[in-house]
């Protein structure tokens, strides 16, 4: 062999059957081979099991779909690109010209803005309620055949916690598939309930370290076989190398996701007791007003605290570039702490009335508190206050 083919072709080191590896290889590559041509168009009809090309499957992008999909209670997971990704890939994939869609005043801005601006343009239907008015969501679903109802709990940003049990149940009399954007609850959560599909962005939870962007679906049988099909044809794969880091990052999941809920609570708990400040929104505060739905619910109340300054504003604006610890920025779940200040939330987009319903209010701050020490955050918190 000329060295200019050995390059090429480089030498594999035999790995014994009996020695294994305690992580799973990064699988940083694009195509597989089989001996055989049959066995490659067995594999491709989906006859045999392998791999072919990562577009449309790949072994350390299937762990970290394994993973996620026994932490959420289910039997298949699909990754995708963003988080994004996986809302408007599903969306694409259930439905058709003339559906209907389900959708509330509280959640993710692209969310709405998908159905309302893209999805429509291909005729898909949507009306939009609030996530607590049971008797709008009958009526809804009473009155207009609808495909799916895709929602939030806790919502973002205000953390409101939707009745999972109400939900579901009223969808499923109603013959609509239910879509749970479960990022801001996590992997571990709500996994119990009748939910047809959960979402995540993986960009939040997966590492807390903020250096990849990812989403997933997660769900059974034939709606997760649908899913995985469109997916595919759509072609926007999560690279092996990201997944590798998430997995590596869900090692630590837990622990991150519980220590930031107790620094979440007691940055709650102190925002509450400040005069500057009013209309703290935490699910586990005992006072809010979603907390006995929470307990019922969660196990862990999540990152995110939501609050008003009496202020307005203009002040909020001076109390977030003041923050030394928490940084002017999107996202949410990283181990370092995040706010949006009223200046960049989203919902500036709704009517009066879906504002009204969404609860995000001129001066509303939206917090993500990371794993730093409770008190340097305090601390930072009330300098920023005393300047604001
Ligand atoms: C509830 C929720 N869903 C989806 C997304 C989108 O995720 P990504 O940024 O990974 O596209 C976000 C991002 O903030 C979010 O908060």
């Amino acid at each position: 062999m000329k060295d200019e083919t050995r390059v090429n072709h480089p030498p594999l080191p035999p790995l014994p059957q009996d020695n294994h590896s305690l992580l799973f290889p990064v699988y940083e590559n694009v195509k597989w081979e089989f001996d055989s041509i049959d066995d490659s168009l067995r594999m491709i009809r989906g006859e045999r099991d392998g791999y072919f090309y990562s577009r449309v499957s790949n072994p350390t992008v299937r762990q970290l779909e394994l993973l996620l999909a026994g932490l959420q209670r289910r039997d298949d997971c699909v990754t995708c690109a963003s988080g994004v990704n996986a809302i408007a890939q599903t969306l694409i994939a259930l439905t058709q010209a003339g559906d209907h869609v389900l959708h509330f005043a509280e959640g993710y801005t692209p969310t709405r803005q998908l159905l309302r601006q893209f999805l429509a343009r291909f005729g898909v239907r949507s009306t939009m309620r609030s996530i607590e008015d049971h008797a709008g969501i009958e009526q809804v679903l009473a009155g207009t055949p609808t495909r799916l109802v895709i929602f939030e709990s806790p919502t973002n940003p205000v953390t409101k916690v939707a009745d999972l049990a109400f939900i579901t149940a009223a969808a499923r009399r109603h013959g609509a598939l239910t879509v749970l954007d479960n990022t801001f609850a996590g992997f571990h959560q709500h996994g119990e309930y009748d939910v047809d599909l959960f979402i995540h962005s993986l960009t939040k939870f997966a590492t807390g370290a903020g250096d990849v962007m990812g989403g997933a679906v997660i769900g059974n049988g034939e709606t997760m076989r649908r899913v995985r099909a469109e997916f595919r044809q759509l072609g926007s794969q999560l690279d092996p190398h990201s997944a590798s880091l998430m997995v590596r990052g869900m090692k630590t999941y837990f622990v991150r996701y519980r220590a930031q809920s107790a620094n979440a609570l007691a940055v709650a708990q102190w925002l509450a007791a400040r005069p500057e400040v009013v209309n703290v929104r935490y699910p586990g505060l005992p006072e809010n007003r979603f907390h006995a739905l929470a307990s019922k619910q969660m196990r862990d109340f999540g990152v995110v605290v939501t609050f008003d300054l009496r202020a307005g504003a203009e002040a909020g604006r001076r109390f977030a570039e003041a923050l030394a610890l928490f940084a002017n920025t999107a996202s949410l779940g990283s181990t370092e702490s995040l706010i949006v200040p009223p200046q960049m939330m989203g919902g500036k987009d709704l009517s009066p009335q879906e504002r009204e319903w969404s609860d995000i209010r001129d001066g509303s701050i939206r917090l993500s508190i990371g794993i730093e020490d409770p008190a340097d955050l305090l601390a930072d918190l009330e300098q920023a206050l005393l300047k604001a």
